[in-house]
């Protein structure tokens, strides 16, 4: 029989991947699978926040993806968004929230830090997965697919992006109300629950079952009259203040793990 000292290391070094791993699981995805559709994704979730942001891939990515923003509401009220990147100024920025009955969403892009970033149009549109979206008072789940939503002058290209540790992105969570929410042009507050960077494994997002999860999409929601085009030159990574490491600056979440 082998000796059995020759077991200890295996043992030592499960242990230290066991702990280096439990630290890597801040603000990180990790497999989720819906349970209304069956779609798998990468998801990240805020345990203090209660956000949750999830993304699907097709295995050969496009400039495609399929979403998943799940969130509590304040009586109703608030709305939650999604960053390609970790930043808010610059990359296209989603955000969504309820008008009292259905979900509302809306394409931003944000040139500061202090106003309500302007509603955004370019050649990207979101299809409402209906069968993964539901409201009430309390809680917001919208599935979807992205069709036109990745790429470096938008923030992320996912065959750019890198594969070990995972791309930056962003989030954002308020309990404040939307004005006007009727309109896809409603006037966002500040994210006071809070924002920051997390990293999406964009290699584990790469699911076979893609175009089967995209044919679930119904039609495209239209902008609202008014909505400013996309500055592609200011979209990608490099388009905003540097401050590409801003996963130090978060708040709100600072206990963000899978519990
Ligand atoms: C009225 C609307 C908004 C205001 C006033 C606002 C304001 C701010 C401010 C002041 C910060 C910096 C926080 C800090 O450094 O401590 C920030 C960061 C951030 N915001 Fe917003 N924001 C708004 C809407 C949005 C939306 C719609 C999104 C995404 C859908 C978003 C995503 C982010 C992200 C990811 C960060 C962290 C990274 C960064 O500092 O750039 N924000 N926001």
């Amino acid at each position: 029989m082998a000796p059995n000292h020759s077991r200890v290391p295996a043992i030592t070094l499960t242990l230290l991947a066991l702990s280096t791993g439990s630290l890597g699981q801040k603000k990180v995805t990790n497999e989720f699978t819906d349970p209304a559709t069956g779609i798998v994704l990468q998801r990240f979730f805020g345990a203090k926040s209660g956000y949750g942001f999830g993304i699907a891939l097709p295995t050969n990515p496009t400039n495609s993806f399929i979403g998943q923003l799940t969130f509590p509401l304040n009586n109703g009220a608030g709305w939650g968004g999604w960053s390609l990147t970790g930043d808010m100024e610059g990359p296209l920025l989603m955000a969504a929230w309820s008008d009292g009955t259905s979900v509302v969403s809306s394409f931003r892009q944000a040139a500061n830090e202090k106003d309500n970033p302007p509603e955004v149009a370019g050649n990207f549109s979101v299809k409402p997965i209906a069968k993964g979206t539901s409201v009430n008072n309390t809680f917001l789940t919208y599935t979807f697919l992205c069709e036109g939503c990745l790429g470096a002058q938008l923030g992320l290209d996912p065959n750019a992006a890198g594969t070990g540790k995972g791309v930056e992105m962003g989030w954002a969570l308020s309990d404040k109300p939307v004005q006007n929410p009727g309109s896809s042009a409603g006037v966002l507050a500040f994210h006071n629950i809070g924002e920051g960077g997390f990293k999406a494994d964009l290699t584990l997002a790469k699911r076979p079952e893609f175009d089967t999860w995209a044919a679930l999409a119904g039609p495209p929601v239209a902008g609202a009259a008014g909505a400013k085009p996309f500055d592609t030159t200011k979209g990608g990574s490099g388009g905003d203040s540097g401050d590409e490491d801003s996963d130090d600056e978060d708040s709100g979440d600072e206990s963000d793990d899978d519990d």
